[in-house]
């Protein structure tokens, strides 16, 4: 298992902030998980080591939190919303429409590694369901026909660049710009 220098720096500035080392067992996780995809039996034993425990209880965290995985999702890994907010605005139809296209189920990874999709609980946007994130961004109302156009624009690598889909993050960042040019008017 290798890990970059820079999460190496990470994990080893975190653990001095908690009291005893096993505590910071969630952040040293989610560090390396970031980085390799999921945590492997060999990556369980690393960080059991580095924290002195045993690996047992690493992997007693790894298989009891869903975002904590021990299989690596696909390159791109599109989760779905299926709290009730989001299933009444029509997630369970974005969902189908996104295996449909993507050619994958929810819960799995395609076969050729592309895309993985997850069906999952309040992804914390409930006023704008269906809310979907690819990776990391957060894209509101995908809903019915928008839903088969996110599809297209996902399978083309396209999404990015696309003026029809604005991610909430982006949206946050292009309007924190705005607002401080016209403080500055
Ligand atoms: S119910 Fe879907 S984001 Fe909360």
């Amino acid at each position: 298992m290798e890990l970059s220098l820079e999460t190496l720096k990470k994990i080893d500035e975190v653990i001095p902030k908690y009291p005893e080392k096993r505590s910071a067992a969630l952040m040293v996780i989610h560090f390396v998980q970031d980085e390799l995809g999921s945590i492997s039996d060999e990556t369980c034993s690393w960080i059991a080591e580095k924290l002195d425990l045993e690996p047992i209880n690493i992997k007693e965290l790894i298989t009891f939190y869903p975002m904590l995985r021990e299989t690596p999702w696909g390159k791109k890994h599109i989760r779905v919303c299926r709290t009730l907010p989001c299933a009444l605005r029509g997630s369970y139809k974005t969902c189908k429409v996104l295996e449909e296209k993507l050619g994958v189920m929810e819960g799995h990874v395609r076969e050729d590694g592309e895309f993985s999709i997850e069906f999952m609980e309040c992804l914390a946007d409930c006023g704008e369901g269906p809310v979907v994130m690819v990776d990391e961004q957060t894209f509101e109302n995908i809903e019915g026909k928008k839903a088969e156009e996110f599809a297209e624009l996902i399978l083309e690598e396209k999404l990015d660049s696309s003026k029809s889909f604005t991610s909430y993050e982006d949206a946050l960042v292009s309007n924190n710009s705005k607002s401080k040019k016209s403080q500055n008017k």
